[in-house]
């Protein structure tokens, strides 16, 4: 049995098929990428696994279990964590404030949530901030913030939006790393959309492409950087683009 599998996932906005009979599966413990051009609907197909969207047809399965058109709170309980590639934060809450939000999904008391919460910054390294509001933060520790709410959920499964974008390379370096951790010590299943071509191939074992809302390939990176479709449809602008 897959951990999760996504079976002939379609989305449509008014026409426009953002995914278009998507399937694919995710054994436990893997890394898994998930790449494509802009607008290709990979940030929908996540919306569509963990309920902020709910598929016009096709199904997810999670551990045995059928949690299509489940709401994004009960995905969550299920033990399907995620980021967004915009953090839907309120900025008027505080560092701290922000990742007790993740821990209330596990826990009902306000102090059991913010040592949960203070934990997680522990973890992240980030517990001088805690204070802080999310606008007075650089990029790189509002992505961790977003981790950190993330993980206080206490996730199985941890999908991941993009959250190498608009960082430096040590930045970067910090994230891989970061993602190993989770993986190998904390067993999280990864699923990570990312643009930074350099980063996804080293870190995933596997590795979906997205084109027009069509899955169009998936196999091991060393693979997928040669199949002559994803080249055409994203590896070859993308070279183009950095060249
Ligand atoms: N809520 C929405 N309503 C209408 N169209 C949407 C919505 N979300 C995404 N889309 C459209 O679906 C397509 C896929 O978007 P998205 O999943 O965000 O792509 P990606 O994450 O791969 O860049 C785009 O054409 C986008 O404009
Ligand atoms: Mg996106």
């Amino acid at each position: 049995m897959a951990f999760l599998e996504v079976d002939n996932i379609t989305k449509d906005f008014g026409g426009l098929v953002a995914n278009n009979h998507i399937s694919f599966s995710i054994d436990e413990g893997e890394i898994v990428g998930l790449i494509g051009p802009n607008g290709a609907g990979k940030t929908t197909l996540f919306n569509c696994i963990v309920g902020y969207h709910k598929p016009d047809s096709g199904k997810v399965i999670f551990r045995g279990k059928d949690i299509t058109g489940l709401k994004p709170h009960d995905t969550n309980r299920a033990g399907i964590g995620r980021t967004f590639q915009v953090m839907k934060v309120t900025t008027g809450m505080t560092v701290l404030e922000n990742v007790m939000v993740g821990a209330f999904c596990r826990v009902d008391e306000r102090e059991q949530a913010r040592k949960k919460a203070l934990a997680l910054l522990g973890f992240m390294g980030i517990e001088k901030i805690k204070d802080f509001h999310l606008n007075e933060l650089p990029v790189a520790m509002q992505r961790k913030v977003g981790l950190a709410r993330a993980l206080a959920t206490n996730p199985v499964l941890l999908m991941l939006d993009e959250v190498a974008s608009g960082l430096n390379p040590k930045e970067i370096e910090e994230i891989v790393e970061f993602m190993r951790v989770i993986n190998s010590e904390k067993k999280i299943t990864l699923f990570i959309i990312e643009h930074i071509m350099e980063m996804v191939m080293k870190v995933s074992q596997r590795v979906i492409v997205l084109d027009y809302g069509e899955k169009i390939a998936e196999g091991l990176p060393a693979d997928i950087v040669k199949n002559e479709n994803v080249i055409k449809a994203y590896l070859g602008e993308k070279y183009a683009q950095s060249h």
